[in-house]
């Protein structure tokens, strides 16, 4: 497929998967137990080795190549910018700059996001941002618990508080998505139609210049707690956004 002709992802799956809500469900009241592998406790302690203790953490989950993590660390001086991806490849892939230019305030680690998150959790850390660029969509409707709404990890992104934003190329990804948030917040948070105006990704930039339609989600989890059963018992945040539809 050549650059700017991608296609936006074909499912037979139109709207919300109908075992979402039961499974959402599930993932939060029943405890994630699956045991840490090394390699992803080795990779937190990479993580933090940089961070004073203070600024701010950002989290790019699934960065790919690692694009918005530069980007982002740009924007955000202050804060210690973490890009985690599973792709040792697709990390290490040369970057738009030399090395000698690349951001001090951030760091790249190969890493399982659904032991890294937990990590985060279990460290008791929060995050002033947290960003989930273009994920795997999994269209296939058999495929649905591969998506991050209806693993049983996603019950732990609500502790980790800040800013949380998704896009995709997928309306159904980001409107399962905002089902299952709003399932453990109590609350839908409102995601809108984005131009991908910032090509902010490589995936976002070959998108865009495909001409298809993009979705962004971006709610503020403030400092959540969560209750025995997953749920939110207060949460802080608020929404951001315009309403869809
Ligand atoms: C579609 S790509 C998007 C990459 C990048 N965010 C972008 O927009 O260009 C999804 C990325 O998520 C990563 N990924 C998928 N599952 C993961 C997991 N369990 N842990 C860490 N990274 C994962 C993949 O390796 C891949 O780089």
């Amino acid at each position: 497929m050549s650059y700017a002709n991608s296609t936006i992802p074909e499912s037979a799956q139109q709207c919300v998967h109908r075992h979402l809500p039961r499974l959402v469900a599930r993932h939060a009241r029943e405890p994630f137990r699956k045991p840490f592998a090394e390699y992803n406790r080795r990779a937190i302690d990479v993580a933090l080795e940089g961070w004073d203790g203070h600024a701010g953490l950002i989290l790019d989950a699934g960065c790919g190549v690692a694009h918005s993590t530069i980007a982002i660390a740009r924007a955000h001086p202050q804060a210690w910018v973490i890009g985690v991806d599973q792709s040792a490849d697709r990390l290490e892939r040369r970057k738009p700059y030399p090395s000698s230019m690349m951001p001090a305030n951030m760091v790249l680690v190969r890493a399982d996001l659904v032991d890294f998150w937990r990590l985060l959790a279990a460290r008791d850390l929060r995050l002033s941002r947290h960003y989930i660029l273009y994920p795997n969509p999994w269209p296939k409707i058999g495929h649905l618990g591969r998506r991050w709404h209806a693993h049983p990890v996603f019950p732990i992104l609500p502790r980790l508080g800040g800013t949380l934003e998704l896009r995709t190329n997928w309306r159904v990804y980001v409107e399962e998505f905002a089902l299952a948030l709003g399932l453990l917040l109590g609350y839908e948070p409102r995601w809108e139609g984005y131009d991908g105006g910032e090509g902010l990704t490589p995936f976002e930039r070959k998108y865009r210049d495909s001409g298809q339609a993009l979705y962004r989600l971006s709610v503020s989890l403030g400092d959540v707690a969560l209750d025995g059963d997953g749920r939110a018992v207060h949460a802080s945040g608020q929404c951001h956004g315009e309403s869809h539809e």
